[in-house]
């Protein structure tokens, strides 16, 4: 084995860094790379630490060449990742369940709070030396949802929809879950979840909270019929991939006050954000900030080294998901 075939390539820097016992670890730069740059930087990897935004395909297991052995993705979420095609070429995946849950499940709620709260917009108000002129506002303003008693839909029965189900009952909210098939384990305390169709789901709901992977079956989920069947007063919120909902219809329903609000952290055409999103008072947008607490980031860079570690090892990873 050459010395190339021990190179572990993490494509742009993380917390606390990608450690490999004997391994050399090559990373890319803070800035997004162009497509040929990531090509370059992978040639003669044993092993790719992939962002969430890296498109793993043909391509690119190419451009790594056969000392590859693994991707590691910095990532829950997989779907930039054609499994078929590593596992036609016998390279394996990993991805960072458990440690992304937490960080999203608190910016899910950080956006529901903030859209159904109007804390952003009171925010632009302020700033704008609007409370210096206009203050102290009329009691009829910036009127905003409230919890206790309402229903919160969670879609996609997963780890952090399970975490967002949670913090709602904090929030004295009813819990009704939308899967493919049944989950005793939302159903029973303290969760005491309902399973309800999609459709009836989003008919009920004061607050929908969306989780699942994206998938063939999950792209334009959300699209413009099933926005439609949302109650005028309802908040929507996606932390988990922008392809889910259907961005320009979402647009159309907030500007037309057909959905009181809405908290986006990631996009359909990610990095792109649907013009018709960017001057609406009632949508609340992050920059794909979910797992972002620093603590857990690092705990993903530990998980990506442990999984880098065994793939070179020849061992079965830890967190295998292909
Ligand atoms: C991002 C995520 O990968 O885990 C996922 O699926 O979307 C996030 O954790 C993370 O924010 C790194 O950019």
């Amino acid at each position: 084995m050459d010395d190339s075939a021990l190179v572990v390539v993490v494509t742009r820097p993380v917390p606390g860094g990608v450690a490999v016992p004997g391994a050399v670890v090559r990373t890319g730069p803070e800035r997004r790379q162009t497509r040929d740059e990531l090509l370059g930087l992978v040639r003669g990897a044993r092993v790719i630490v992939s962002m969430f935004h890296d498109r793993v395909d043909g391509e690119l297991l190419d451009a790594a060449g056969p000392t590859l052995a693994g991707v590691c993705n910095f990532a829950v979420g997989h779907d930039n990742i054609d499994l078929g095609e590593c596992a036609r070429r016998g390279v394996l995946v990993s991805n960072t369940p458990d440690a992304v849950t937490e960080g999203t499940a608190n910016l899910a709620w950080g956006l529901i709070l903030a859209a159904g709260r109007r804390i952003v917009e009171g925010d632009r108000f302020v700033r704008a030396g609007r409370l210096g002129r206009e203050g102290p506002l009329a009691i009829t303003d910036f009127l905003g949802a409230h919890f206790t008693g309402q229903n919160l839909l969670i879609v996609g029965a997963g780890r952090i929809g399970y975490a967002v189900g949670l913090r709602g009952l904090a929030f004295g909210m009813r819990v009704l879950y939308v899967s493919r098939r049944r989950r005793v384990d939302f159903e029973i305390s303290p969760l005491g979840a309902r399973r309800v169709e999609l459709e009836a789901g989003l008919a009920g709901a004061d607050v929908v909270s969306i989780h699942t992977p994206l998938t063939a079956e999950t792209r334009g989920l959300i699209d413009a019929r099933r926005l439609g069947l949302m109650k005028p007063t309802a908040v929507l919120v996606n932390t988990a991939r922008g392809p889910i909902v259907d961005e320009g219809a979402l647009a159309a329903a907030l500007r037309e006050g057909r959905l009181f609000g809405a908290g986006l952290d990631v996009f359909e055409r990610e990095p792109e954000v649907h013009p018709g999103l960017l001057g609406l008072e009632n949508v609340v947008l992050t920059p794909h900030i979910g797992s972002a607490e620093r603590r857990w980031r690092e705990v993903m860079a530990e998980m990506v080294s442990e999984n880098a570690a065994a793939m070179v090892a020849g061992r079965e990873p830890p967190n295998r998901v292909g």
